[in-house]
């Protein structure tokens, strides 16, 4: 099968059979990792590897002498005790919510002794600002610009345990049902796991099948790179559309903006494009247009493969590429990432060319499974998606093994509760200065508010606090130009402010005072301190500023904020601030006492979406408008009968399965606007 799929002609990639270069790079030489006895923690007993210089502790670089020490480590691994049932048994009363314990009334408490400082006078204690700094493999983050003191943070920890969150994080990475709803593992941590981690998921280690994905994921990027798996007609396959939506879109979207002015990246994509197709019609029209359809390869991305609008997409460009080259072309062009293999055949895939991943991955945390790896190994070569892997898995590692007070995920998430629960604040900006992350905050958005945004708790008792954050963002300094009149004068909303030390692009022109960078951290420095400090009538007046405009011109100051400085961004730091939010999300869940890995509220839409479609299905095949006896409320009904209204003026041509390759610059793109015209 593997010397099938390396001809350019064989529509199958070789499955599970591991490469001679894939096994080849697990031997790669890097630096001796030795192994030792690590610690517990709370009777918790787990080994760990030594920590290695970064970016050098990944599946392509163990060294082949430590492949043995590591089997011996997973063995010893294997033996130690699970972690204890306290999760499930700490959890299990009914009605015990965190908001009842002594810490967090202790926490209600503090809050009134906070209400009396204000960060203006709170920065200037230096033993304060060294508590809330943390440094974790390169990541600087600062936030003594929150509204906190020492005794705040040590509070906060107090809750922390109380919450068990120690326990938590372990019954995570022990693959214990901790998803109870959907009775399922969360294990997204497992896909970027080195081949010498052991993660077990009802007595099975995982972590050779996530390797085996890899492998064949590693295979056939690098045969549709090298130009060994061609397309129908026997040219380069260089440009990828990935379909999908939710997760199966946002993460692999921000990685891809992430990485795409990355030097590094950017050279190993040289010669090849990839584009993302979402949600609707508009959309199938940007991601193809100008594409050639025997030099396309599409990946259809679906944790379900049912998503309607997903389908749909796939459909629509399955007709598209089928038009221009014949239906037995399907096999080179196209392939499939899922969990769902019977339902990838179903529609018309090959299994053999579809990339499996499991249900412990939840959609909103798939990006480090074949969701994301598989089209940005396409595009930037699967090295770069190794140290992507790699970045992300050093925040893993350090969740899962450091107190909880060093914990850079455990204190941000710590700091998130207090924000909303205590001080009241329920939104959240994500304000990167640095364009490449542009599509941080979107992705944060679904990883946050679909993991946190619940009405119940673990256990179906409803919350008696409101969960969750309203996230939002935009790259600086453009949110300064837009939003930030609001974060500064009107509401109090905490800020995060990214930014890295090196541009991914260093421009210094001659006779400017700063660098086109500095220019730019310049305000990722001043807002912070804008925010927290302010300005105050005094200062004002020693301006000269007239009277009646001191109230508009005061900013009260006192507003918080944290700072995550990055020494650059490149595919491992991406992967690092990933797990970053992910694992913060996840503490901010624990802590709560929800189930962050559910999404139920995402499921009513769909449903009567699908009822909408029936009706809207026959009610325009038939010519007729919707009636009472279509069961909708009368609000529904006329809505529906003012967009079917609108639609009988438009003249549509016949449904074509034929797509124009200059789609945007068709006639098609513009239906006429009434029956008289013609097309
Ligand atoms: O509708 C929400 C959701 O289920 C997300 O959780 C998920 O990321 C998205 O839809 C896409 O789902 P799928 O990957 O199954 O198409």
């Amino acid at each position: 099968m593997v010397a099938a799929a390396m001809s350019s002609r064989s529509p199958v990639i070789g499955t599970r059979v591991r490469s001679p270069s894939a096994t080849a790079a697990r031997k790669t030489a890097l630096p001796v990792q030795k192994s030792v006895f690590f610690g517990s923690c709370r009777g918790v007993v787990f080994n760990k590897a030594v920590r290695l210089p970064r970016q050098s502790r990944h599946r392509a670089q163990i060294k082949s002498e430590d492949e043995a020490e590591a089997v011996e480590e997973k063995e010893q691994k294997e033996e130690s005790p699970s972690v204890s049932s306290s999760f499930d048994e700490a959890m299990a009363k009914k009605g015990e919510s965190i908001a009842n314990s002594a810490e967090w009334k202790a926490l209600m408490e503090h809050k009134s002794e906070i209400d009396k400082t204000h960060l203006r006078d709170l920065m200037r204690d230096e033993k304060r600002w060294k508590a809330c700094v943390r440094e974790v493999d390169g990541i600087y983050c600062d936030f003594s610009r929150q509204r906190i003191t020492e005794e705040t943070l040590e509070m906060l920890l107090d809750l922390a345990k109380k919450a068990n969150l120690e326990e938590k994080i372990q019954a995570m990475f022990s693959g214990e049902h901790i998803n109870s709803t959907e009775d399922r593992a969360v294990l997204h941590v497992a896909t970027r796991a080195p081949p010498t981690e052991s993660i077990m998921v009802e007595g099975k280690d995982v972590v050779p099948d996530v390797h085996d994905v890899l492998d064949k994921i590693k295979y056939f990027t690098e045969s549709v790179r090298n130009e060994e798996w061609l397309g129908s007609t026997g040219k380069p396959l260089k440009d990828v559309v990935a379909i999908g939506i939710g997760g199966s879109f946002l993460g692999p979207l921000f990685v891809h903006t992430a990485l795409s002015t990355d030097k590094a990246s950017k050279e190993a994509a040289t010669g090849r494009r990839l584009r993302f197709l979402s949600v609707d019609p508009v959309d199938v029209a940007r991601s193809l247009n100008n594409l050639d359809p025997e030099t396309t390869l599409v990946v259809v991305v679906s944790k379900t493969f049912t998503t309607a609008e997903t389908m749909l997409n796939a459909r629509t460009v399955r007709a598209w590429l089928v038009a221009s080259l014949g239906e037995s072309a399907v096999a080179q062009h196209m392939v499939a990432v899922s969990t769902n293999l019977k339902l990838v055949k179903e529609f018309g895939i090959d299994p053999n060319n579809a990339f499996a991943f499991w249900d412990w991955v939840g959609g909103r945390y798939s990006v480090c499974s074949a969701v994301g790896i598989l089209p940005l190994a396409l595009q930037y070569g699967f090295d770069t998606t190794e140290q992507f892997l790699a970045g992300a898995w050093s925040i893993d590692d350090h969740f899962r093994s450091a107190p909880l007070k060093e914990n850079l995920p455990v204190m941000l998430g710590l700091l998130s509760v207090w924000n909303v629960s205590f001080l009241d604040c329920p939104a959240r900006a994500i304000l990167p200065y640095c364009q490449a992350l542009a599509k941080l905050a979107p992705h944060i958005q679904q990883v946050s508010m679909e993991s946190n945004g619940k009405g119940v708790d673990i256990h179906g008792n409803r919350l008696p606090f409101e969960s969750g954050e309203i996230d939002f963002g935009e790259p600086g300094t453009n949110g300064q130009h837009s939003f930030y009149q609001l974060i500064h004068q009107g509401r109090v909303i905490p800020c995060d402010f990214i930014g890295t030390v090196k541009s991914q692009q260093s421009v210094y022109l001659k006779g400017e005072i700063v660098s086109n960078h500095d220019e730019l951290m310049c305000n990722f420095f001043a807002q912070a301190d804008a925010l927290a400090m302010g300005k105050t009538a005094v200062e004002l007046r020693s301006e000269s500023c007239p009277d009646s405009l001191i109230p508009h011109k005061t900013f009260t100051g006192n507003r918080p904020s944290l700072s995550i400085l990055l020494p650059e961004l490149n595919a491992y730091s991406t992967g690092q601030l990933l797990a970053l939010y992910e694992h913060r999300v996840a503490v901010q869940g624990f802590v709560w006492g929800l189930n962050s890995f559910d999404q139920w509220g995402v499921e009513l839409g769909k449903v009567l979406a699908s009822r909408v479609r029936s009706i809207v299905n026959d009610a325009r095949n038939k010519g007729r408008r919707i009636e009472s006896s279509d069961g909708l409320n009368v609000s529904t009904q006329e809505l529906i009968n003012k967009y079917l209204d609108g639609k009988a003026e438009l003249l549509y041509p016949e449904a074509m399965d034929v797509f124009p390759c200059d789609i945007l610059d068709s006639d098609y793109c513009n239906p006429p606007t009434s029956k008289s015209s013609s097309i």
